[in-house]
Order: C-alpha cells, then sequence, then structure tokens
C-alpha cells in the first residue's frame, strides 16, 4: 500500500498515530490536575516500565493535558552524571514563563526569576581539566534579565535549594489559580543526592499542599532508585506500571489509524501481528509499518504479515535491539549473553516469560565460572547504561523486552 500513507510511527518518544490502552493512566491523571487545583493532597506520579512500552510518549500526553489544563508545565531528560540544577532550573523557567502572562502582579514573576538565576548559577560547571572547554550542557544560560537575587534557593545544598525554589515556584502557581507539573523522563538517571533531594522537595510540598507536582518516567527499578534515597518514597509516590498493550489496544492501536486511510485487517493478520508483537508498543508500531509497505491491498491479511516480518525484524535488530547492544563491552556482552541463555533454560520457549524474566545473579557467576563479586562491575556498568535492571535483589533482567530472543540470534 502507499507508503507514503503509512500511519505508523516506530521510534524513540515517536507520537502514534493511536494511544491505545492508556485510558486509565490519563483519567488517573485528569483527577490529579483537578484535585491538585483544588488544594487536595496528591501525590506525584511516577510511571516505570521497559524500554519501548511508551512512558515518553504518555509523558508528553500527560504534559499536553496539564497545558490544557492551563497549568505550567517544564520538561527534563536526566542523564547519568548530569546535575540536576540546571535542567530543572530551565524547566521551571519555562513553567512560569507559561504562566506569567495571567500573572496580575510582574513583580512577583521577577522575584521568583531573581531566585531562579540565583538557584542556576549556584551551580559551578566542572572546570575542564587542562582548560578544555565547559561541556555543551554546561554551559546553558538562564536568559534571565532580572538580576539574580540573594539568599534564597543559592545555598548550594541541592535539598535545601530545591525545596524553597519549587515552594516559590508553586507560589506563583496558586496566584494564577493553577499549578505547576515538571516532567523528567528517564528519571532513574537522576543521581543519588538529587534524587533524594527530589524526594525531600515533593515531600515538603505535598505537607504544604503547594500545587506543584512532579510526574517521571522510567526503567523498572525506579522505584527502588527512589527508596534508596529516601524510606519515605513508597508512599510519596503513585506508581504506575506501563506495560505491553492488551490484545484489543494493540488491534486498536493498529486498526484505528488504518480505518483512517479506509484500510482493514483481516482477523488472521491481527492475530499473527498480535503474536509478533507480544503487544510491546514499540514493536506493533514497527510490525504495523512493515506490513503496511508489503500489503499489496486491503484487506491486510496474515500472507501479508508473515512476507513483512522479517524486513520488521531486521530493522529492530538495527535500531531498537542492535544500537543497544552496541552500547556495551565485551564482557558485559557475554554478561547479557549468559542471561539471556539462562533466561531460556528457566522458562518455556515461545512464551514471553523466557525472554524477559529475571535471572538470579548466582546463577549467571555459575555459568560463567567466575565469582559473584567479580562480575559486580559488568552488572553495575549494565544498570547504569540502562540494558538491565534488577527488580528483585539478587536478580537481573533486561529492559529490553525480547532482548534475550534477540542476543540468542546473535554470532558469539
Ligand atoms: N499507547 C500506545 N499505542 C500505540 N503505540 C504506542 C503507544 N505508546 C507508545 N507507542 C509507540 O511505541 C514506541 C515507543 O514509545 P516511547 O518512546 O514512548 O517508549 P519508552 O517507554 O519511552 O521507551 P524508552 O524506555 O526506550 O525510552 C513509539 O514508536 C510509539 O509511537
Ligand atoms: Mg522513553
Amino acid at each position: 500500500m502507499d507508503p507514503v500513507r503509512n500511519p505508523y510511527a516506530p521510534g524513540a518518544g515517536q507520537r502514534p498515530p493511536e494511544l491505545a490502552g492508556r485510558g486509565r493512566e490519563l483519567d488517573v491523571f485528569d483527577v490529579v490536575l483537578e484535585r491538585i487545583a483544588r488544594g487536595r493532597p496528591e501525590r506525584s506520579l511516577m510511571l516505570t516500565g521497559l524500554r519501548g512500552v511508551g512512558k515518553t510518549v504518555l509523558l508528553n500526553t500527560l504534559r499536553s493535558e496539564a497545558i490544557n489544563h492551563l497549568w505550567g508545565t517544564g520538561k527534563i531528560e536526566a542523564r547519568p552524571d548530569q546535575s540536576l540544577r540546571r535542567p530543572i532550573a530551565a524547566a521551571l523557567h519555562m513553567a512560569v514563563r507559561e504562566l506569567a502572562p495571567r500573572h496580575r502582579a510582574p513583580d512577583r514573576i521577577d522575584a521568583f526569576l531573581g531566585v531562579l538565576k540565583a538557584f542556576a548559577q549556584r551551580s559551578t560547571p566542572p572546570s575542564g581539566r587542562g582548560g578544555a572547554a565547559p561541556k555543551l550542557r554546561d554551559r546553558w544560560q538562564p536568559g534571565i534579565d532580572v538580576p539574580a537575587s540573594s539568599g534564597r534557593a543559592d545555598s548550594g545544598d541541592i535539598e535545601i535549594d530545591l525545596v524553597e525554589l519549587l515552594s516559590d515556584a508553586a507560589a506563583v502557581a496558586t496566584d494564577v489559580g493553577t499549578g505547576i507539573a515538571v516532567f523528567i523522563d528517564e528519571m532513574q538517571d537522576v543521581g543519588a543526592e538529587d534524587v533524594s533531594a527530589l524526594c525531600a522537595a515533593c515531600h515538603e510540598l505535598s505537607q504544604l499542599g503547594a500545587p506543584l507536582i512532579v510526574v517521571g518516567a522510567g526503567l523498572p527499578h525506579l522505584p527502588a532508585v527512589l527508596s534508596a534515597a529516601k524510606s519515605y518514597s513508597e508512599r510519596l509516590y503513585r506508581y504506575q506500571r506501563i506495560d505491553r498493550l492488551d490484545r484489543i489496544a494493540a488491534d486498536q492501536a493498529l486498526c484505528a489509524p488504518a480505518e483512517r486511510e479506509e484500510v482493514e485487517y483481516e482477523q488472521k493478520a491481527l492475530d499473527l501481528l498480535y503474536e509478533k508483537s507480544g503487544g510491546y508498543p514499540y514493536f506493533v508500531q514497527a510490525y504495523g509499518k512493515a506490513t503496511w509497505d508489503h500489503a499489496p491491498r486491503s484487506p491486510i491479511t496474515a500472507a501479508d504479515v508473515r512476507v513483512a516480518a522479517p524486513e520488521a525484524e531486521a530493522e529492530l535488530a538495527v535500531g531498537f535491539f542492535g544500537s543497544r547492544f552496541e552500547r556495551a563491552t565485551p564482557a558485559e556482552r557475554e554478561y547479557m549473553r549468559a542471561m539471556a541463555t539462562l533466561a531460556l533454560v528457566d522458562g518455556e520457549e515461545g512464551g514471553r516469560d523466557d525472554m524477559d524474566a529475571a535471572v538470579p545473579t548466582a546463577d549467571i557467576a555459575r555459568a560463567l565460572g567466575r565469582k559473584p563479586a567479580s562480575l559486580s562491575p559488568a552488572r553495575d556498568a549494565l544498570i547504569k547504561k540502562g540494558l538491565i535492571y534488577s527488580g528483585e535483589r539478587g536478580t537481573v533482567a533486561f529492559t529490553v523486552p525480547h532482548f534475550g530472543r534477540y542476543l540468542r540470534t546473535q554470532p558469539a
């Protein structure tokens, strides 16, 4: 069929033609926005899930929802080894700029911007060794015209400063009768000290009933990262597991966009597409896209899916799996291969659990004939690279769905 009209959108953060199966999450968020705007206590939200399940897309959708409710919003994508100070300052700057035109007292906005500037400037970028230029991300200029104030949010202690800055931002939102939502993607990558500060700030704001929430998204071990920082974090956040789509939602993700182009699927084609994708949104888009391009006409048949599948798989092997695999060192690859093999032994071939099950680290050490402690560096590096996570103590699992199966097809 006409590739130009192909509606599907496989890609990181690519807005899908149809956001299927997320009605519950959207409803919850609507209630949260309404409650906070009315000064009711609410917890910040944390979306967790594997790679490619649609966390970024959902986060962006929630942000649009907040904007529709006239909230001020800002968004950050956390990166390992990056301080939160400047990105969060930039996000709050954006949020308050959205509210400013509706504020009746411009001097209140200026006062906040003065505090914001002081907060942002408090971080001294690590002066490059041997006079090397600072990294691009450290060169962010707040672009705020008002002079930096002093004595608030500029102590240098990120926890104190963040609490003060976020409460001041919330006060601006209170003035205009709305709220502020700060969205943090890849939140598992926020450094330990910053996570701790962020939890403290959320804790403080919720006690004050201040209209500011943090909406985070991250890998499945995000709850563990947060509770390692502050033990009360389990009660502080509302966790929502973003999972693969059920059959009805997956069919809708494929059929609704096709219908708009007057294209239909045969039932058997949808059966086979679900079998291939396992309902993982990234895979739904990838198989949908390849199938569309190969199908000669509507309705799309199971035979069309069969013809197109190898192309979808080849594309996934490069773009979805390969790009991640390449980030691993030889020792890390060996570690992941052992994981992939063990997941197969423990599970049933063909099922979903054989591919995405958690594997005891002790078994990996045994399989590789090594002492568990000698494998810790590889394990920790893979966690830091976001390729595996440790949901339960003493086990690891892939963050990328179907990664085990991919690895088993790769030559050693
Ligand atoms: N609800 C949905 N219905 C249909 N397609 C979806 C849905 N959510 C996401 N997608 C598609 O899935 C793909 C992955 O989405 P997204 O990048 O948001 O995932 P992610 O969870 O953020 O992944 P990562 O952990 O790698 O950042 C995109 O191509 C997107 O269009
Ligand atoms: Mg993402």
